[in-house]
């Protein structure tokens, strides 16, 4: 399929300030990021808290400004906007907050929301935005009497679905799940998840599927891009990336999962991630990876391709051999 969402050495400063006489320079939270999304499949970003995915995803959504390289929609440039040029060109493009419920306003009704949204999108009449909204209601599983609910009256489950519906509305092609599943139960996480399936194929969609949930990743990613300190260091298939992992970082994230069917998670990864102020010279993964070397922390480590499909920044790729299946993380 054919490239919808793309993004090339894409660089994102956060926190830069400018005063009278003092620059404070920024952090790279996003620092030469590559990706294609195609168009109809679902591709997630994993990476712990803080590696940069919620800021990838709104640089790509327009709502942060990059500060090098290019996003590309449906065939075109759209970087190098001021924001609102930059959400105006990709209106095609919506993101569902990490945390649906805090996304509404908890004094309006959640039609009053929904219909807003229309009305912003310039459907002006009142008895087509109710439609709209009971058909939309009734896409994401719930009863058009949702339409008369304050959010507080809603379930987690329930406000995923209304956050769902709220973009529907505007007839997205691409659509950023922000960790859609965090803080739901195991059952109620699920029927998310099936519903999510069932809307790519009713309405056409693109995911770009954020989580630091690896077995929700492999559950509904076609492929996957690895995050560390910014950076993109493994990206491929989910198969190749749950079945023969090259990254060492992959690796001890696939490890540390929690198993699905039961089993004690491996050891987690050593220590934290360093801060983006003091990013470690040469591959900045080399104070917690147990195949560190010399080299590795002289000398920065570019992406190669490993396999069709696969690629990996890792000076040591050749000899991390693909790792036995990973039968934790299975799905059923
Ligand atoms: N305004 C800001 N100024 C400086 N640093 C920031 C700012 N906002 C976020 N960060 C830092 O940027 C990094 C990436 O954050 P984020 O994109 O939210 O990561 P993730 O979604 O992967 O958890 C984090 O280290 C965070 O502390
Ligand atoms: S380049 Fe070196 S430190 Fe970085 S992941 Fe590979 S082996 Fe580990
Ligand atoms: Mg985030």
């Amino acid at each position: 399929m054919p490239e919808i969402l793309g993004a090339s050495r894409l660089t994102v400063e956060l926190g830069a300030r400018r005063g009278l006489l003092r620059h404070w320079p920024g952090v790279r939270a996003v620092d030469g990021v590559d990706l294609s999304v195609a168009a109809g499949e679902s591709f997630g970003i994993v990476g712990e808290s803080g590696c940069g995915k919620t800021t990838l995803a709104r640089t790509l959504l327009g709502l942060q400004r990059e500060a090098a390289g290019e996003v590309r929609l449906e065939g075109r440039v759209v970087s190098g906007r001021t924001p609102a040029e930059a959400r105006r060109d990709r209106a095609a493009i919506q993101y569902v907050h990490q945390d649906p419920g805090a996304a509404l306003d908890p004094w309006w009704r959640v039609g009053a929301t929904l219909a807003e949204g229309l009305a912003i999108h310039g459907l002006r009449d009142a008895a087509e935005r109710r439609a709209r909204i009971a058909e939309t209601l009734a896409a994401v599983g719930l009863d058009p009497a949702f339409a008369g609910r304050y959010p507080h009256e809603l379930s987690g489950g329930q406000q995923r679905r209304i956050g769902l519906a709220r973009i529907l509305l505007l007839r997205p092609r691409v659509v950023i799940l922000d960790e859609p599943t965090a803080g739901l139960d195991l059952s109620v996480q699920a029927a998310v998840l099936r519903l999510l399936q069932e809307l790519r194929g009713r309405f056409g969609l693109t995911y770009l599927f954020i989580s630091h949930d690896l077995s929700v990743v492999r559950r509904v990613c076609d492929r996957v891009a690895v995050m560390y300190l910014g950076r993109v260091v493994e990206q491929g298939t989910a198969r190749q990336l749950f079945e023969a992992p090259r990254h060492p970082y992959t690796r001890a994230l696939l490890a540390a999962a929690p198993h699905l069917d039961g089993r004690a998670a491996g050891p987690s990864l050593p220590g934290d991630p360093p801060s983006l102020r003091a990013v470690p010279a040469g591959c900045r993964f080399h104070p917690r990876c147990a195949l560190a070397e010399p080299r590795c922390a002289a000398e920065e480590p570019l992406p190669e391709t490993v396999a069709p499909g696969q690629d990996v920044a890792c000076h040591r790729w050749r000899e991390t051999a693909p790792a036995p299946r990973q039968p934790s993380i299975e799905t059923a």
